[in-house]
């Protein structure tokens, strides 16, 4: 929407709207470079996941090879502390840019446009936001479930992380949690791909476009899906204790 001002831009605008989209476009780039970063993680993550098909041992000596990664040349967990250093440096940083780039937005716009007539689709920055908050929930169960209280729905023992993790999906309310949260996921990715490559310059063509589309799609559903095997599998009663 175009708007017109006979009122003359105060001394020093320039100067102050060239600083504003500088930083701007800084925040667009932490938010896409830590965007990559959780999508290497997850891709890996998704991954090891996988070795549930593969049996209890299989899985929990992949757990317990996590931890001893790298000795003795690092000490024990010093793989899982350098990640997860990296995870919450890259968290704070992916938050902090929405959040101000979210403010930004809101002050260019003091005066809401007139509203559309509704066409039933979600905006885009909408599903990132409350995606974004979603994932954020999801991942605060998650650390407790798994990693930080290590809880059982099932109230069997936690200490056994494949026997955790058949329990939990066991219980179908959490598998649906899961899936729910998997789909968000699946359509944060999508999208926040998708404007990474744009702030990164990786759009100009109409070929790169399309290229950045398909590589945008096949990792939400590589993500999302593979993330969703194992939930899907054990309350299927495939794979068990
Ligand atoms: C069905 C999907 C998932 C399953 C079955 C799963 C499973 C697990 C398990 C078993 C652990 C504990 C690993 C251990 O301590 O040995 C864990 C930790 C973790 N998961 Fe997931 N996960 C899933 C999805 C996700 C997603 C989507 C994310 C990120 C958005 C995520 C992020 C993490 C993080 C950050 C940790 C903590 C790693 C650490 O520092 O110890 N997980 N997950």
């Amino acid at each position: 929407m175009a708007t017109t001002s006979s009122t003359k831009a105060p001394a020093g605008s320039l100067a102050t709207n060239a600083r504003s989209t500088r930083s701007t476009i800084a925040l667009k780039l932490l938010m896409a470079i830590s965007g990559f970063v959780f999508i290497g993680y997850v891709l890996l993550h998704m991954y090891g996941n996988l070795k549930a098909f593969s049996g209890h041992d299989a899985f929990n000596e992949y757990a317990h090879h996590l931890r001893t990664f790298g000795e003795p040349m690092l000490p024990h967990e010093g793989l899982l502390w350098i990640v997860r250093v990296v995870l919450v440096l890259s968290l704070v940083a992916h938050v902090y840019a929405a959040v101000a780039l979210w403010r930004r937005a809101q002050l260019a716009r003091p005066i809401k446009y007139v509203k559309k007539k509704h066409t039933g689709a979600i905006p885009a920055s909408r599903l990132m936001r409350w995606g974004g908050v979603t994932i954020l929930l999801f991942l605060v169960w998650h650390l407790l479930n798994f990693t930080v209280g290590k809880v059982n729905v099932d109230g069997g023992p936690t200490n056994d992380p494949y026997n955790l993790v058949v329990d939990s999906f066991a219980t179908w309310w959490l598998t649906l949690i899961y899936l729910v949260a998997m789909a968000m996921l699946g359509a944060h990715i999508h999208h926040g791909f998708w404007s990474a490559c744009q702030t990164l310059g990786l759009t100009g063509t109409q070929r790169s476009r399309t290229l950045a589309k398909r590589v945008a799609f096949t990792l939400a559903v590589l993500i999302a899906g593979g993330f969703s095997l194992v939930p899907i599998f054990v309350l299927a009663g495939v794979i068990e204790k």
